[in-house]
Parts: C-alpha cells; sequence; structure tokens
C-alpha cells in the first residue's frame, strides 16, 4: 500500500514517521533534544536546532527500518514535512531534508502546518472519527479551540491572546521551583493538594472563545508571595483548578452553541489529568464521543503530520522546492 513519509523539526523533536493510505501508522520515530534545555527552562531555539542538523537523518532511517522500506522504495509516494509555525533555525532542518529526499526519490512533498497536524491525531487512533468534531488544541505553545466539519475542513473560535496553556503551566513551575517541562509535575503535585487553597482568577469569562493564562499566572505569583504558608500541593491544585475550569467553560459553552458528534483533545496538555476527566464528562453529559488520544499522540510526532500531508497531497496541495519555513503560519490562514 502507497505511504507518506512525515517529518517534524518544529520544537523540539525530531520526528519521522510512516503512515499508509488508510491512515495506519506503520512507523514513528521521536527524538528529543529536552535535556539539552532543562537547564534553561525552557527550549532554547539555537540548540534545538543544532540537535535536529545531527538527529535528522538518522530519525528518518530508523522511522524508514521500521517500516521495512528502503529509502528509494516506491510504496513512498510523497513526503510531509511541518513547514510552520515553529522556531525557524527548527523548520528549516526539517523543510531542506524534506526538499532533498523529494528530489532524489522523485516524490512530491507538501509543507504542513503543525496545528492542522495535531488535529488529525485523533484520526490516527479512531478511523471511525465522526465529524462534525470540536478540537480542544493546547500545548506549550498554541492554546486553540477549534471547529472541525471534516478532515483539513476546520474553523478557529477562539485562541489565546497571551500564553498558552502549557507555557503557563511550565512559567509557573519555574516559579515553585520546579523542573521543566512544569506541566506533569504540577500535575502529579495537584492530585495530592487541595483546589480551595489559594482564591485565584478565572480570566475571560465572556461569550467568546478566546482564551487568557496571563493574569492568572501573575496573580498565583501574587497569592503564594502573600500566602507563604500555603502547601505546593495546595497551589498546584489551585493553579490547575483555574486553568481547567476556563478551558472546560470555553468548551462547554462551544458545545452548547455548535451541535458537534465529538469533541477532541490534542497537544501536550492533553496530558492532563483534570482536564482528561472534564472532557470525559463534558462528552458524556451531551451524549458525544470524547476522544482522548494517547500521551504519544497528543505530543509533537511526525504521524500527525504524515497524516494531515497524506490528505493534503491526496487534494493535489503539492509543494514545490521554493517553499519557505513560515514560523509564523497560523492554522486560520490554512485554506
Ligand atoms: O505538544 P507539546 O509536547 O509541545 C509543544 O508545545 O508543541 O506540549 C508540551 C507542553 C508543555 O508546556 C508541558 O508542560 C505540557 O505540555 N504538559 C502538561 C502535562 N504534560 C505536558 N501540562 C499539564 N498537565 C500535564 N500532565
Ligand atoms: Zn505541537
Amino acid at each position: 500500500m502507497p505511504v507518506v513519509l512525515g517529518i517534524e523539526t518544529s520544537c523540539d523533536e525530531t520526528a519521522a514517521a510512516v503512515v499508509d493510505a488508510e491512515f495506519h501508522v506503520i512507523s514513528s520515530v521521536v527524538e528529543s533534544s529536552i535535556d539539552q534545555h532543562r537547564a534553561f527552562g525552557g527550549v532554547v531555539p539555537e540548540l534545538a536546532g543544532r540537535a535536529h542538523v545531527t538527529t535528522i537523518g538518522p530519525v528518518v532511517r530508523r522511522a524508514l527500518d521500521d517500516a521495512g522500506l528502503d529509502p528509494h522504495d516506491p510504496a513512498i509516494e510523497g513526503i510531509a514535512v511541518t513547514s510552520g509555525p515553529g522556531l525557524i533555525g527548527s523548520l528549516l532542518v526539517g523543510l531542506s531534508a524534506a526538499k532533498a529526499y523529494s528530489l532524489a526519490w522523485g516524490v512530491p512533498f507538501v509543507g504542513v502546518n503543525h496545528l492542522e497536524g495535531h488535529l488529525f491525531a485523533p484520526l490516527l487512533e479512531q478511523s471511525d472519527l465522526e465529524w462534525p468534531l470540536l478540537t480542544l488544541l493546547v500545548s506549550g505553545g498554541h492554546s486553540l479551540i477549534v471547529l472541525q466539519s471534516g478532515p483539513g475542513q476546520h474553523e478557529v473560535l477562539g485562541e489565546t491572546i497571551d500564553d498558552a496553556a502549557g507555557e503557563a503551566y511550565d512559567k509557573i513551575a519555574r516559579w515553585l521551583g520546579l523542573g521543566y517541562p512544569g506541566g506533569p509535575e504540577i500535575d502529579r503535585l495537584a492530585q495530592e493538594g487541595s483546589a480551595g487553597a489559594l482564591k485565584l482568577p478565572v480570566s475571560m469569562t465572556g461569550a467568546d472563545f478566546d482564551l487568557s493564562f496571563s493574569g492568572l499566572k501573575t496573580a498565583v505569583v501574587r497569592a503564594t508571595q502573600q500566602h507563604t504558608e500555603v502547601a505546593l500541593e495546595d497551589v498546584a491544585a489551585s493553579f490547575q483548578a483555574a486553568v481547567c475550569e476556563q478551558l472546560l467553560r470555553k468548551l462547554r459553552g462551544a458545545l452548547e452553541k455548535y451541535e458537534v458528534r465529538g469533541v477532541a483533545l490534542a497537544g501536550g496538555v492533553a496530558a492532563n489529568s483534570l482536564l482528561r476527566a472534564g472532557v470525559q464528562q463534558l462528552a458524556q453529559e451531551f451524549g458525544i464521543v470524547g476522544h482522548l488520544p494517547t500521551m504519544a499522540m497528543c505530543t509533537d510526532n511526525a504521524a500527525m503530520i504524515a497524516a494531515a500531508g497524506l490528505y493534503r497531497l491526496s487534494n493535489g496541495d503539492a509543494s514545490d522546492l521554493s517553499l519557505s519555513a513560515n514560523p509564523n503560519w497560523q492554522l486560520a490562514d490554512v485554506t
């Protein structure tokens, strides 16, 4: 069966994957340079770019090996590569590699929007996905609520006006002296704390679907300065409750306004225990399917990029060699 090779290098993960024409993941390899960034409390673009340069070749090779393919295998019908948004130096490594393979193997390639890739992730684990679908896409770099009428058909209902949800987790973790990335550690601590310990505001209570986490971040800093006696677990639980309250309120509003058949989570923050439970509960309440992808599919990977590319290539959207990376490519601008 024909397959597409996916390549993802928009942030700190160097990833390659092979996906077949029926959206089955044949192989998926993810290498992260995160250990090099921990000491800095966030991804250092220069280090990430350099790591991609040394890792991209072996990672692609391993994805092909795992799929039982030779580099020139005629089964490879196309290449999909993230061309934005992301770190420019990192994007360029993946894009250059994709162009080189495309030329060498004589197959088309297509530049894929990273966020559209995330939207295709649930499709790889649940082929019986029903549309329309409402997706909450929350990661370290992005936070959006998207209405999808079908694969590749999306409308951004709202997005963060300042920090992304994961970014807020990482910044609060840093403030609390926890490691990077902060989300998993805060989530773990929160399960042992009391959410009522700190009084924190829930931002963006209007009827629109935009999000905001900057005010909450400031409120946590202020509250912890004023109430130094509050335990770390309780701070984590209070912060997590405020983040999820905002996200779930907005999702509920969107579910009330738009008739959909499923609700999905995507992005690294989709690993959050409270958020997953809340989305599952909303799905039950509205009598629709809740799609909670596995962690490997929530975080950055190349299978989701291959899936989006498969759709784009079958739509006749192949790119040409003049394509450049677009570090600020908005999902709303993907047509
Ligand atoms: O999608 P991702 O792997 O990378 C991008 O940002 O594209 O997401 C990483 C983000 C980090 O900010 C991390 O702190 C957050 O996801 N995260 C979590 C959890 N696990 C990861 N946030 C809250 N709760 C978690 N369990
Ligand atoms: Zn991502």
